[in-house]
């Protein structure tokens, strides 16, 4: 009885937590805003290269592929030009694309996920079904990472035998190792038959708008014990006519790159399974980083980590709620360092949302 009443309270608190934050959570910040960071990244760290020389054009799968510059599914919006705070923040000329300068080719590491030192949790699907995309606001928060720790947070959609995985994910990360620093940044990464990348760190993605772009500083982020929450509002989807997959920011939907088909075996018919949620890297002698914000979901949407009106593409391309009974929380981890809650519908504009992430640590 104790425990049928705990439950109960914690729900109507959090619905109540829910109904205070829709004004805030479905307009101006509902995605991240950017600031003179992302500017000053413009300038240090990208290039501006021509859309039909970028680096992913060099793949072999890729000899006779031909640049989409737009997915089917937006051809009648108008793009609008991109405005943050106000501000036009500075971007690459026409025909050109902004390329990460340190660009090289590194095989990913992760994946082997039954190891001790990659630890994920995550809603799952629990349908046997194609799939066609995913969607969902992620929230997003400073952590301070060091070295080889990682700590991603977004979307997968996968396919394929274990042995032959293609798999794309979206999201957001901090991983110092890579960028250099403890911020979070628009982070991807894909696998296909043991070869894949973040970012454009090897050739597949193919970026087509100058504005945003994979590696971008997210900033500012969400605040622990606040209500105010930003969070990077994102859809990969798969286009119905091409077969590729595209990468898109919203509120404005702003679909600025895509994995061409021809990169995978078994995605390009589509996705068998979509994860939402987060992947920590724990480099042998170090402590697991903190996922999410860092708390636990007992913490309560104030302080956790959350994801907020989740949707799925399902096998005839429309975008709708994800269904409870169809999805299952893989939490094959410690759940002291981190944990999921998930409760269905919340209501308002955050619609099916849950929380999770934790602090991480020596016990993982
Ligand atoms: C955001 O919501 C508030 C309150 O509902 C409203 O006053 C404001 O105009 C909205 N802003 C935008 C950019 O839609
Ligand atoms: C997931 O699917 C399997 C097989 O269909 C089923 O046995 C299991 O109960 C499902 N799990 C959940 C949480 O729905
Ligand atoms: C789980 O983590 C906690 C806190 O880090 C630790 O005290 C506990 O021993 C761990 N449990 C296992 C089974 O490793």
């Amino acid at each position: 009885m104790t425990l049928f009443l705990v439950v109960v309270l914690s729900f109507c608190i959090a619905r109540s937590n829910v109904d205070a934050r829709i004004g805030t959570l479905s307009n101006e910040t509902s995605y991240f805003t950017t600031s003179d960071i992302v500017r000053h990244d413009v300038d240090i760290d990208f290039d501006c290269i021509d859309i039909h020389k970028q680096p992913s054009l060099n793949h072999p799968l890729l000899k006779n592929h031909k640049i989409q510059l737009y997915p089917t599914f937006t051809r009648n919006i108008v793009p609008i030009r991109p405005s943050y705070d106000g501000k036009i923040i500075e971007r690459c000329p026409i025909g050109k694309v902004p390329i990460h300068r340190k660009t090289k080719r590194h095989q990913i590491e992760g994946f082997q996920s039954n190891s001790h030192e990659y630890h994920s949790i995550s809603l799952d699907t629990n349908q046997t079904m194609t799939f066609h995309g995913g969607y969902a606001y992620v929230g997003g928060y400073n952590l301070q990472l060091t070295g080889k720790q990682y700590s991603l947070s977004g979307i997968w959609v996968e396919s394929g035998p274990p042995s032959n995985l293609n798999s794309i994910f979206v999201g957001h990360g901090v991983m110092p190792n890579l960028y250099g620093d403890s911020q979070l940044h628009i982070t991807t990464r894909w696998a296909a038959g043991g070869s894949g990348c973040y970012n454009i760190h090897c050739y597949g993605f193919v970026q087509v708008k100058s504005d945003p772009y994979l590696g971008m500083v997210l900033s500012p982020t969400s605040i622990i014990g606040s209500f105010h929450k930003l969070a990077l509002c994102t859809t990969i989807k798969q286009d119905k006519v091409t077969g590729h997959w595209w990468l898109c920011i919203h509120p404005k939907p702003v679909c600025f790159g895509y994995w061409p088909k021809e990169l995978f075996s078994h995605l390009r018919s589509g996705a068998s399974i979509i994860r939402y949620g987060g992947e920590t890297y724990t480099p042998p002698g170090m402590v697991s980083p903190p996922m999410g914000s860092g708390r636990l979901p007992q913490e309560k949407y104030k302080n956790s980590g959350f994801m907020e009106r989740v949707e799925i593409i399902n096998s005839e391309y429309n975008q709708i709620d994800i269904n409870p009974r169809s999805m299952k929380i893989n939490k094959n981890v410690n759940l002291s360092c981190y944990d999921l809650l998930y409760r269905g519908f919340e209501g308002g504009s955050a619609r099916h949302s849950f929380l999770y992430g934790g602090p991480g640590g020596r016990s993982c």
